[in-house]
């Protein structure tokens, strides 16, 4: 299994690491793990067992029994299921995402999915996208990328996505929410959001993403994977 290769996709949210992760597995024809979908989901998976984001064993016991599974609909896009129920839309809310990254904060939460999410490493290769892939997840991939975008950037991003999906939404809540995130994701002690030392570091403030993805593939054409 060692010698599957992995790339690694790290960075906050709404730097664009699901659109160039996405868009990297299908070029390749490799494997995806959203490492997020995981997180998301255990917060979810509390608020329907009725166990607090903030009673530490109980969440670990959740996410260690974590009943989860993906499927890709016909239109591509991935679906996810706790129990067997679709919760694809519950998890991508603001308040999924708060949940997310709060138990994700918890280290016994983390060792407890750590085991699933190297599962995902199937030949011919796998695509991870996340916070800590390259870090703590996969710390020996041959190519690690990190992406970001300033908060301004980011927050008009998700403002445009949540506009286009027909949702009201709030920008300086959206921007307040995402600082708020980055600061919980980044302080916190385990695995906190930082890039790998041999991470290459790609900032798409200013760059569109078909740019980023041609940057990206560049990288993939120079380590032989294509
Ligand atoms: O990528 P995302 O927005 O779906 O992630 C949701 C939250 O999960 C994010 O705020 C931090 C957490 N997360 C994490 O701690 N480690 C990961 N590898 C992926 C996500």
């Amino acid at each position: 299994m060692d010698d599957i290769p992995v790339i690694t996709v790290d960075g906050p949210s709404g730097a664009g690491k699901g659109t160039i992760s996405h868009m990297l597995a299908d070029t390749l024809g490799w494997h995806f793990l959203d490492s997020g979908a995981l997180y998301r989901v255990t917060g979810q998976a509390c608020l329907i067992e009725g166990v607090s984001w903030d009673d530490h064993p109980a969440v670990a016991a959740v996410a260690r029994h974590l009943d989860v599974s993906f499927r890709t609909a016909e239109d591509g896009e991935i679906l996810v299921a706790y129990k067997g129920e679709d919760v694809s839309r519950a998890i991508r809310t603001e308040e999924g995402g708060r949940g997310a990254s709060t138990v994700a904060a918890i280290p016994s939460v983390r060792v407890a999915l750590l085991a699933r999410q190297r599962d995902f490493r199937q030949a011919p290769g796998l695509v991870a996208d996340g916070r800590d892939m390259g870090t703590v997840v996969f710390p020996a991939a041959p190519l690690k990328f990190f992406l970001t975008a300033s908060a301004g950037e980011r927050a008009q991003r998700r403002y445009k996505q949540l506009i286009a999906k027909g949702e009201s939404v709030n920008l300086p809540r959206l921007l307040e929410d995402i600082e708020e995130r980055d600061a919980r994701d980044s302080s916190r002690e385990v695995s906190p959001l930082v890039p790998a030392e041999d991470a290459i570091i790609i900032d798409s403030t200013a760059v569109p993403i078909a740019d980023v993805f041609q940057l990206a593939m560049q990288k993939v054409k120079e380590k032989g994977f294509i």
